[in-house]
């Protein structure tokens, strides 16, 4: 017997009016995401990443089908995801802190609540030390720290993280992504990440979509039968290089040689 899928997105597409002709930025996707799973959507920029999160998200209605989450139909519905926004921003007037107790306090727990459960996390998560301080004075890992624990902290199941290391430097981003892992095992979420780095992808999912544009689409479901827990070891094992391989040719071949020389 199969459990039923905690997030399914059934033919949904996404058709956007531009200088009065329609776009397609999403030919119909279906996606199926099991519960307790760490899912990576990939492709190349534009191919409709942030609009499938946007979708999910309730913020952007689809111009087709459905959004299911435990089954119900979900489409259209704010608040059911944690979703941290590629460009999430942190309050700068609002201490470590106040920020990561601000998705409990959107959700209606008491600012008194919301800073006590926050705080222990923060020293359990790498932020000790830093929870009276600003977002101006901290660095990009850190501020990222903070961002996703504040985005896990809306006690949502299901959590969208929208290239939330994009912006790091190469040894930064290898630490947060080992730190996102045990927050991953410790707080047995749902978990949709988008990036375009087919290494991270490998790294921290059970199954990748691989997508394409013109127009944006999934083009292929991949499984990573890697063992877990996982440590930086791994990337250099025969199947991981197999696995990236694998990726990033159904990368180059999906998009066409003029985008190299754009
Ligand atoms: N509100 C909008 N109106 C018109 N076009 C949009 C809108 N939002 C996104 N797009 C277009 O849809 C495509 C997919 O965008 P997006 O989902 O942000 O891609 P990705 O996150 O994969 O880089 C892009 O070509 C983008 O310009
Ligand atoms: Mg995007």
């Amino acid at each position: 017997m199969t459990a039923r899928p905690k997030l399914v997105l059934e033919n949904v597409s996404m058709t956007f009016q531009s200088d009065g002709k329609p776009f397609t930025a999403l030919a119909p996707v279906d996606l199926e995401i099991p519960a307790g799973k760490f899912i990576s959507l990939i492709g190349p920029s534009g191919c409709g990443k942030s609009t499938i999160f946007n979708i999910v998200a309730g913020l952007q209605p689809p111009s087709t089908g459905r959004v299911l989450i435990d089954g119900e139909d979900a489409t259209g519905l704010i608040g059911r995801v944690g979703y941290m926004l590629q460009k999430d921003l942190l309050l700068p007037w609002r201490n470590v802190l106040d920020n990561v107790a601000l998705g409990m306090e959107i959700r209606g727990v008491s600012m008194k609540e919301a800073r006590a459960r926050a705080m222990p996390l923060l020293e359990r998560y790498g932020l000790g030390g830093f929870e009276y301080r600003y977002p101006g004075s901290l660095s990009g890992g850190m501020r990222q720290r903070a961002a996703l624990l504040r985005t896990l902290l809306v006690d949502q199941d299901v959590v969208l993280l929208d290239e939330p290391f994009g912006a790091l430097d190469a040894q930064t981003k290898s630490r947060m992504q080992e730190w996102l892992l045990q927050l991953f095992n410790d707080f047995g979420r749902t978990v949709v990440f988008v990036t375009h780095d087919v290494e991270e992808a490998v790294f921290l999912s059970d199954e990748i979509y691989v997508m394409a544009s013109r127009p944006g689409r999934v083009i292929e479901k991949l499984p990573v039968d890697l063992p877990r827990p996982r440590d930086r070891a791994i990337v250099s094992t025969p199947r991981f290089v197999a696995m990236k391989k694998y990726c990033l040719d159904l990368l180059h071949m999906a998009e066409p040689a003029d985008d190299l020389a754009a």
